[in-house]
């Protein structure tokens, strides 16, 4: 069931399910979360089982107020909170030392627990009427895209979720950046829009990326072919597209190509080339949205114009290098 969320009555109702046990899904600014009650070990179990997920992959607790941190987790960094005062509500998730009363099954067993403040109205609204965490993976099966509309979300989970909170378009379209602050230095985990600059800016200390496949903690967004689509995905630097695309053959055809520069190509019935926005932010709101709906439109092949190498594009760069399982 779709329910707009412009009445309150509905923010109710989900309120109602969250604390009978049950999943709800709802926008944040990031992707479409899919959300059950964080202290109901029953409720989590059935986020895992409506994803597919291994139980060894962690959710993050989402909360309404900062407050509510100390709740959730223990020995919180002063750096912590100087970044919680300045991203949140947004799309940043800390991974912190988690309280002992956290259920394992939400952490995967580890000491340490993934929260965040989202951004998006909905979201907020659901958090103050419920008054505790959420725990909430993004709303889609296990290694697919994450979903940014309420109809993607319905394609992925609309059997196992009974309530999709509309929420309309998610604002940024990629999942929040992931920074642990569990051990001295601080590491991204998975970059997201706000970048390891504004990171190190605010907290003036340096940051490090982990992209090496480190088991510890363990991050599902690491997982080889995460944020894939069905539809094979190759990424190709922009000169090299002109010579690739008189080099196809009938098996490749019909192709879809997602492209942001100005590049000027040959018009074709079998090669469908879809206009990027050349801003990053831009590219970011709709790259999941496009990539869905081409992944559902019987092409061969997505070619995917290579993104550029700085910091504005990297969790751009970083997404679809995993979409492109390279
Ligand atoms: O933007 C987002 O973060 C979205 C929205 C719904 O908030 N959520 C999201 O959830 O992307 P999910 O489960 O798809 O990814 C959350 C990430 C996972 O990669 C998870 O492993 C990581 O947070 N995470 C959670 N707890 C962790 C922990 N204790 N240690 C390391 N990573 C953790
Ligand atoms: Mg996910």
């Amino acid at each position: 069931m779709f329910l707009k969320m412009t009445k309150r009555s509905n923010i109710t109702q989900a309120v109602t399910i969250l604390r009978h046990g049950g999943l709800v899904a709802f926008p944040t600014e990031t992707v479409y979360g899919l959300g059950a009650d964080a202290k109901n070990e029953e409720a989590i179990r059935k986020v895992f089982k409506a994803k597919g997920r291994p139980y060894d992959h962690p959710l993050i607790v989402h909360i309404g107020k900062i407050e509510e941190l100390n709740v959730w987790a223990r020995d919180i960094p002063p750096l912590a909170m100087k970044l919680a005062r300045v991203f949140w509500p947004g799309p940043l998730t800390l991974i912190l030392k988690k309280q002992s009363q956290v259920p394992d099954i939400l952490t995967g067993r580890q000491d340490t627990i993934g929260i965040r403040i989202p951004k998006h109205p909905v979201a907020l609204s659901l958090l103050q009427a419920f008054g505790s965490g959420i725990a909430a993976p993004s709303a889609n099966k296990f290694t697919h895209i994450s979903p940014t509309t309420a109809a993607a979300v319905k394609e992925e989970l609309g059997k196992e979720v009974g309530l999709i909170l509309d929420g309309g378009e998610c604002e940024v379209g990629l999942e929040s950046t992931i920074l642990n602050l569990s051990t001295l230095q601080p590491t991204i985990l998975r970059p997201g829009m706000i970048s390891a600059q504004a990171l190190e800016e605010v907290m003036g200390v340096k940051v490090t990326s982990s992209r090496q496949d480190t088991p510890e903690p363990r991050v599902p967004g690491m997982h080889h072919l995460h944020y894939a689509p069905l539809t094979k995905a190759l990424l190709i630097e922009t000169k090299a597209i002109p010579q690739m695309v008189e080099q196809l053959q009938p098996q490749d055809l019909p192709a879809a190509f997602l492209i942001y520069s100005d590049l000027t190509l040959p018009q074709s019935n079998k090669m469908h080339w879809v206009r990027m926005p050349p801003n990053a932010f831009q590219y970011a709101h709709h790259l999941y949205h496009m990539l869905r709906t081409l992944d559902n439109q019987h092409y061969k092949v997505i070619f995917i114009e290579s993104v550029p190498h700085n910091v504005e594009w990297e969790a751009i760069r970083d997404r679809l290098l995993r979409a492109s399982g390279t």
